[in-house]
């Protein structure tokens, strides 16, 4: 594989990316990426519109910041090692069973990355994300890991102790979710401390970190084997604080379940190992959710003929080359066990030689290797996760769809909400207010009865019959004005229309003067889970034209926040209903 095979509009595309996912700020100016990356500002410029236009990035027109869809890279890699399927039940029963935090992390160069993450923090102490990467000498995953290095990566450690900018975690982009060190031991105390944990980890079978991250933080850490090969393919974590536990008193309390759990794992994993199809990777676009002309890309693989055909509008501004090499990257993820060059090329639809230039670059750049010694089964890595897969996962509902409601409230020139049900009632999750009625009423928390709500009888509706007349008889019919329909009966046929609609028309049946139309919002499964409403006033627009004139937008937008759900998959907590 000659290094001239490699493509140069993937590498820079992929450190435009890099850059922006590893920058403190969520929005990112081009010249700032110009800075960081050292690459010419019209390069920059193509790479961010070709990402925006694959809707990977989103723009205010200045700034660029990541798009749900981005996720698509860090899943590609957890589908196709397939451990968060087959690892995060244990750690669930690890969690109840010791009632403490529990997470798995994966080797990546020098460092341990999080594949899993059940937390239950009850104190102030950093929450690290799927995705996040800490440095080996900072965490007990790290001490497992590093007897197994090769002389590259213990090279490449030592490189890092030794250069200032990410030895302390201070400016570190690398390991951007740490707090500095104050006052850290130079590099060769680091160094032969490490040595000697990792030495004593290696014999004992488990690691501790007695606040190697930030003081009060604790864990006890055991590794997790591949059964052919004994390869410590993962470590499993219990992390508590010291107001709890001291490092001794977690090892105690939690090494005979944790062991036990890591062999457990390894069962499965033994289990498991035939290639399979994975769930996540592969799962079809859930049906209606986000079948709209909305412009969105369709969920999962964008093949050879979409990925070409905006050339012909953007030209230029269109690094078609990026766009395949990027397509090779998510394919990766739709097989567990490797895939080879002739796979990869069906499952994109791109020519041998292309996506063969593509998987090259994609390995020289450390985001894919090669499973066999003969060079034919590709696995995307664990560091692909560092292409925007934590920073996503961190972001709420509210974060979401904001974007979507400011967009909607332009459109519309009225107030626009998110709201998801709660009992008998809607909790407003996010608000964009435009408008006078009840402006000052309604706030992120807010509940209202939802059989009286636009967004409350979409949401009822969606419901399977039984338990929406069940919610129905639990909840005291009042009228809330003159218009309040509270007969069981009417409600029920209601309902049943909403259903049939796809959307609600509520007339002044919460408020006089108050009239709101909602769509309801579908998750990756297809399951509606929230609804969004445009509010009017009564007054301004009758009910005939508000269907005209706002439900297409309305629609749209329910498409469009429907698709970034489904790009979340399950990384989107909702709460409970
Ligand atoms: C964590 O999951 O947050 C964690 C795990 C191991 C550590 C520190 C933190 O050493």
């Amino acid at each position: 594989m000659a290094a001239t095979d490699s493509v140069a509009p993937l590498e820079r595309g992929l450190a435009v990316l890099r850059a922006l996912c590893a920058s403190r700020e969520d929005a990112v100016r081009p010249g700032d990426l110009v800075r960081e990356t050292g690459l010419a500002r019209s390069t920059v410029d193509r790479v961010l519109s070709t990402l925006t236009h694959l809707d990977y990035l989103r723009t205010d027109g200045r700034a660029f910041s990541l798009a749900p869809r981005a996720m698509q890279f860090g899943n590609a890699y957890l589908a196709a090692s397939g451990l968060p399927d087959a690892l995060e039940s244990f750690a669930v029963r690890l969690a109840d069973e010791l009632d403490e935090s529990v997470s798995v992390a994966v080797p990546d160069r020098d460092g341990a990355r999080f594949v899993v993450q059940i937390p239950r923090r009850r104190t102030m102490t950093l929450a690290f994300r799927v995705g996040d990467l800490l440095p080996a000498e900072r965490c007990a995953p790290g001490a497992l890991f590093a007897p197994h290095w090769s002389t590259e990566q213990r090279a490449q450690w030592s490189r890092r102790l030794t250069s200032r900018r990410l030895a302390g975690g201070g400016a570190s982009t690398t390991f951007s979710p740490l707090p500095p060190v104050p006052g850290s031991p130079p590099p060769q105390e680091i160094e032969s401390a490490f040595d000697e944990r990792a030495t004593t980890a290696a014999k004992a079978g488990w690691a501790l970190d007695d606040q190697l991250i930030e003081p009060g933080l604790i864990a006890v850490a055991v590794p997790v084997r591949d059964g052919t090969d004994g390869r410590v393919v993962a470590a499993v974590s219990v992390v508590s604080h010291t107001s709890r536990h001291s490092a001794e008193s977690l090892r105690d309390h939690a090494l005979g379940r944790l062991r036990e759990a890591a062999r457990r794992m390894e069962d499965e994993l033994a289990g498991s190992r035939e290639p399979a199809t994975l769930r996540r990777a592969s799962s079809p676009p859930s049906d209606s959710g986000s079948s709209t002309g909305s412009g969105q890309a369709p969920r999962g693989l964008t093949t050879a003929a979409l990925i070409d055909e905006p050339k012909r509008d953007l030209g230029a501004h269109y690094l078609r080359s990026l766009a395949r090499g990027l397509t090779v990257l998510v394919a990766l993820g739709s097989r567990r066990g490797g895939m080879t060059l002739s796979a990869v090329a069906d499952a994109t639809g791109l020519p041998r030689a292309t996506a063969r230039r593509a998987l090259i670059t994609l390995r020289e750049e450390g985001y894919a290797d090669c499973l066999d010694a003969e060079g034919r089964l590709f696995v995307p890595l664990p560091a692909v996760l560092e292409l925007g897969y934590a920073r996503l996962c961190g972001r709420g509902i509210e974060e979401l769809v904001r974007p979507h409601l400011l967009e909607l409230s332009t459109q519309v020139h009225e107030s626009t909400s998110v709201a998801v049900l709660r009992g008998p009632e809607i909790s407003y999750v996010a608000r964009v207010a435009t408008s006078r009625i009840m402006q000052a009423a309604i706030t992120v928390g807010t509940r209202f009865p939802a059989y009286a709500t636009s967004m409350g009888r979409v949401l009822l509706a969606a419901l399977p019959s039984a338990e929406r007349d069940a919610r129905l008889a639990a909840t005291d019919l009042k009228p809330l004005t003159r218009f309040t329909i509270t007969d069981p009966a009417a409600l029920a046929a209601l309902l049943q229309r909403v259903a049939a609609d796809g959307y609600a028309l509520v007339d002044q049946e919460l408020e006089e003067g108050l009239r709101s139309m909602a769509a309801p919002i579908r998750d990756h499964r297809g399951r509606v889970v929230a609804a969004v409403n445009v509010s009017m006033h009564a007054g301004r627009i009758d009910a005939e034209h508000a269907r005209e004139s706002v439900l297409p937008a309305l629609a749209r937008a329910a498409a469009r926040i429907s698709a970034d759900l489904a790009a979340m998959g399950d990384r989107l907590d909702l709460g409970a209903a």
